[in-house]
């Protein structure tokens, strides 16, 4: 398995191609996907455009349909909900289709939508997706993180870092690192993998989203490792689902 890690959607070359891609947001897109499958949501249907997302939403029942969504870290005007993991309980999003929209999570998603195996990570289940990508193999996987509005963000490169290391750590002799973006990942793993909550803190989109409220739960619950089992993957192009 040969693992390529890249900052934001942009940053993948045209003719890159890999028969697996995981997709990171971990401030707060990817923790959010995976707290809300955990909680029961029936399918997250992600948007890059808020126009067809509410076109599509309107074809599901109102009491099965929930709008998760953010710009700037700040909820989308009409939607039940914004970007916060903390806010996907299960009374909110059990058994609920979740219409979903943020600055660059869902941009992510949408570059890799073509790629057979296409999964998300978060802090909270890293070691889930680790252990499917064992069982799984691919040969090539694309890691790629949201970064923001095209550029580098510290928080997704550590948590392509704590994938990388539990792959390395699990199957060394099988696992390749493919690029210096994907050791560079690791180096900043093992600088702050004591401290996870302070990585996010001292990150940009961490300072931008206490610039904006108190977001002390948000960042606990984005910093808590390996504490969820499931593993969301796309069923279809644009839906993820929890194994
Ligand atoms: C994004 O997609 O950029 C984020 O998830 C923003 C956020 O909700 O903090």
């Amino acid at each position: 398995m040969k693992l390529f890690y890249f900052h934001a959607a942009g940053d993948v070359p045209d003719n890159f191609s890999a028969d697996s891609a995981v997709v990171i947001d971990v401030l707060r897109a990817t923790t959010t996907i995976a707290w809300a499958l955990n909680n029961g949501a029936e399918a997250i249907q992600t948007f890059t455009e808020l126009e067809e997302l509410k076109n599509e939403s309107l074809k599901w029942p109102s009491d099965k349909r929930v709008l998760v969504g953010e710009r700037g870290g700040k909820k989308i005007d009409g939607f039940d909900i914004g970007n916060s993991p903390l806010g996907v309980t299960p009374d909110v999003v059990k058994g609920k289709r979740i219409f979903m929209s943020t600055t660059n999570g869902t941009r992510a998603l949408n570059r890799v939508r073509d790629v057979s195996n296409l999964l998300t990570l978060s802090l909270p289940n890293r070691s889930a997706i680790g252990k499917k990508l064992l069982v799984d193999l691919p040969s090539t996987v694309c890691i790629l993180g949201s970064g923001w509005e095209g550029s580098y963000s510290l928080e997704d490169s550590l948590a392509a870092g704590s994938l990388g290391a539990f792959l390395l750590a699990d199957h060394s002799g099988s696992i390749n690192v493919g690029n210096d973006e994907l050791n560079a990942a690791l180096a900043l793993w093992d600088l702050w993998k004591e401290n996870i909550e302070g990585c996010l803190r001292i990150a940009s989109h961490g300072q931008r989203l206490a610039g904006i409220a108190n977001h002390d739960d948000d960042f606990a619950c984005c910093a808590e490792l390996d504490m969820l089992s499931v593993v969301p993957f796309q069923s279809e192009p644009g839906v993820l689902r929890a194994y």
